[in-house]
């Protein structure tokens, strides 16, 4: 079992509605060696990928993104939840949360990303692939690639693998839930 798992084991908490709440090493406070060893992972695996960027939407996913890019060699663009006033020409896009039940805006400043990078997308959690979409969207308007997608917890009951491996995107998880059930993860194999 690989560490990430083991941590969820250890330290993460189900809440109810197959939430897991990992805040105690990921998305509140950060477990740094766990965090570089996920770096580690995913950097690993799309290492001959010929990735330009690593593209996360703020805020969870920053710090994953971090710890993969500094292994390839390239700069982390987090897109924003708002449209930051010093941004000169945002490119938007509304992204619906099934979790929060309400829309938000994904933003970038067109330019940062140039026509045909290749961009590898990582996140902290991979739910229903709503946050994901948006950033496909906000990467294919600045006419860049999207060579791989790594994400460090997927819950893969829920629409976002399929959508993300339906579209033939190189796919990896550090860590895949196949189920919650009764309070217990099953993790897919
Ligand atoms: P989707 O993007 O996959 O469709 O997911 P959804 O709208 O359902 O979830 C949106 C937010 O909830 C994302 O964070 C995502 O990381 C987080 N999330 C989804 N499932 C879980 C889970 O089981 N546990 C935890 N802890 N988070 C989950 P966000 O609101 O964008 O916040 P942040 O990145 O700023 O923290
Ligand atoms: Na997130
Ligand atoms: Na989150």
């Amino acid at each position: 079992m690989n560490p990430l798992k083991k941590k969820i084991e250890q330290c993460g908490v189900l809440l109810g509605g197959d939430v897991l709440k990992v805040d105690s090493f990921l998305n509140h406070q950060l477990d740094i060696p766990l965090i570089e060893t996920i770096g580690e992972c995913l950097a690993n695996h799309f290492k001959n990928a010929g990735i330009t960027k690593v593209v996360t939407i703020e805020t969870g996913g920053i710090a994953p993104a971090y710890a993969t890019a500094r292994r390839l060699g390239v700069p982390v663009i987090f897109l924003k939840k708002s449209e930051p006033r010093t941004m000169r020409q945002p490119l938007c896009v509304q992204v619906f949360s099934f979790t929060k039940q309400k829309s938000y805006n994904v933003c970038m400043e067109s330019g940062l990303i140039e026509p045909d990078e290749r961009v590898l997308f990582i996140d902290d959690f991979l739910a229903n692939g709503e946050a994901f979409k948006g950033a496909e969207s906000l990467i294919h308007q600045a006419g860049a690639h999207i060579a791989g997608v790594g994400i460090c917890i997927e819950k893969r009951f829920q629409a976002g693998h399929q959508y993300v491996v339906g579209r033939g995107y190189d796919f990896c998880a550090v860590a895949s839930i196949a189920a919650i059930e009764n309070g217990t993860i099953h993790w897919a194999q």
